[in-house]
């Protein structure tokens, strides 16, 4: 593209490079602009800025599209697997059959979590917020691993990669079962990434227990329809930690702490509170949307609304609206939640606050009641959206190393006191 960027500050012109992605998304390359003008640019939430150049994850928020390596959302969920997903965000391409046995395989291979990890895990109080544990055990998971933070070891990244994918759906499932006062579950290695998941959250030692192939393929659905989402608020925490040359561990436990927030993939816990509120107070959704519409003076939000991104619907919202449907007529659930939820849905597309706006369903506002349907308790909701995630994390860490990126260091516009004289403590 050979367009320049003009720019005229106190009467000088300043030209500015551009670039166009192959999406033909088009940017102004300022990285010159502070030598050359002693201007920064301010951007507060990075609505307009862009942080990196990715090869991974296409999104058109106007068209509502979703693309990982050039395919679409829609046939992956339809058609992957997780693992064969989890593959082609890491190394770019659909993985062969001999690709995909030998990925399995390791990721099988490395399920069982260091028993020293259960005593770090033993010290959480029992209603500690399964997010909160995840995060710290990922994390710890470094100390296990020095060698993926010593800057002189030889590079294991690979092996860290394969020990989180195997090991995090191992420490996701310890919470949940500390809560039921049950005994944790070992992997079962020949079971699939999905059924040994289940298995580990649903077996007892006093009965058999056999992962419904139903289930697994609808959390087969939302772990794919979770994996990567370019650079949202998790991911660019991710890259941003891991641009201090920060291990891998420490990096996805950083993306698991931004994820947990309700603005980002805490709402899926949110919207399913808040739907228990609505039929809990009638079922009045026009009560709810009028609070919504009025959030500047009630602060109430509807969770599962809106995105920074997507000004039409969410790509994934409405494959997993019908996976909803599908699941629970399968397993034969009858959800009113589900009912108050598209009551919601239809009341809000028809409100102006909502359309002018343009604010839609998006991921999480039907994702909680499959995970409900599939017998996931609420506070492991969320969990559930960083198993998925994972993938991705690993792709956009991965990127930015090979990349060569710099450490991330915003700027800032100073609005603090100017220079004063330090005032003795007698004196203030
Ligand atoms: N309910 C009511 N009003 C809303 C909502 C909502 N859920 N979302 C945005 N608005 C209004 C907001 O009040 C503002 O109105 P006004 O122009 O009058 O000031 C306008 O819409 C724009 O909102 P914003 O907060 O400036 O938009 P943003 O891009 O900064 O925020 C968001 C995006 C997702 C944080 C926001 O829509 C939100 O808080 N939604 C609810 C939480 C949620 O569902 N988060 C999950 C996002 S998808 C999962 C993921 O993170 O990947």
């Amino acid at each position: 593209m050979s367009d320049k960027a003009q720019l005229i500050l106190e009467g000088k012109t300043y030209e500015f490079a551009t670039l166009e992605g192959s999406e033909k998304e088009k940017a102004i390359d300022i990285n010159n602009l502070r030598d050359a003008s002693g201007y920064i640019t301010i951007d507060s939430g990075y609505k307009n800025t862009g942080a990196t150049k990715s090869a991974i994850t296409f999104l058109d928020g106007e068209e509502g599209i979703l693309r990982y390596r050039g395919y679409s959302i829609e046939d992956l969920a339809e058609q992957a697997t997780f693992l064969e997903v989890a593959y082609l965000l890491i190394y770019g391409e659909l993985p062969t059959q001999a690709q995909y046995d030998d990925f399995e395989n390791k990721i099988r291979r490395h399920t069982l979590v260091n028993e020293d990890m259960r005593k770090i895990f033993e010290g959480f109080p029992v209603n500690a917020h399964p997010m909160g544990v995840l995060s710290s055990l990922v994390s710890a998971m470094s100390a296990f691993y020095p060698d993926s933070y010593d800057q002189n070891a030889p590079d294991k990244t690979e092996d860290h990669i394969i020990r989180l994918l195997a090991k995090m759906p191992t420490i996701a499932t310890w919470s949940f079962k500390k809560s039921q006062g049950h005994p944790v579950n070992y992997p079962k290695n020949d079971l699939d990434y999905c059924s040994n998941f289940l298995n580990m959250m649903f077996a007892l030692p006093v009965e058999e227990y056999k992962p419904d192939p139903v289930v697994a393929k609808a959390l087969n659905k939302l772990l794919i329809l979770h994996a990567d989402h370019e650079q949202n608020c998790s991911t660019s925490t991710v890259r941003l930690v891991g641009s201090s040359k920060a291990n891998i561990y420490s990096s996805i436990s950083a993306g698991i702490c931004a994820l947990w927030g309700p603005l980002h993939g805490g709402a899926n816990q949110e919207v399913i509170e808040m739907l228990e509120e609505i039929k809990a107070d009638g079922g009045d959704v026009a009560k709810y949307v009028d609070m919504a519409k009025n959030a500047k003076t009630t602060g109430f939000r509807l969770f599962g609304f809106g995105h920074r991104v997507y000004k039409n619907f969410d790509p994934r919202a409405r494959i997993i609206k019908k996976a909803a449907d599908d699941v629970l007529s399968t397993l034969g659930i009858n959800d009113p939640v589900l009912e108050i939820a598209k009551g919601l849905e239809e009341a809000a597309l028809h409100d102006e606050y909502f359309v002018s706006r343009k604010l839609y369903p998006n991921v999480d506002f039907y994702s909680g009641i499959i995970y409900r349907a599939l017998g996931i308790p609420t506070n492991m909701f969320t969990v559930m959206f960083a198993l998925g995630r994972l993938p991705g994390w690993i792709a956009q860490w991965k990127e930015m190393r090979a990349n060569k990126e710099p450490i991330g260091r915003p700027r800032q516009i100073y609005t603090g006191a100017p220079l004063r004289d330090f005032v003795p403590m007698n004196a203030r």
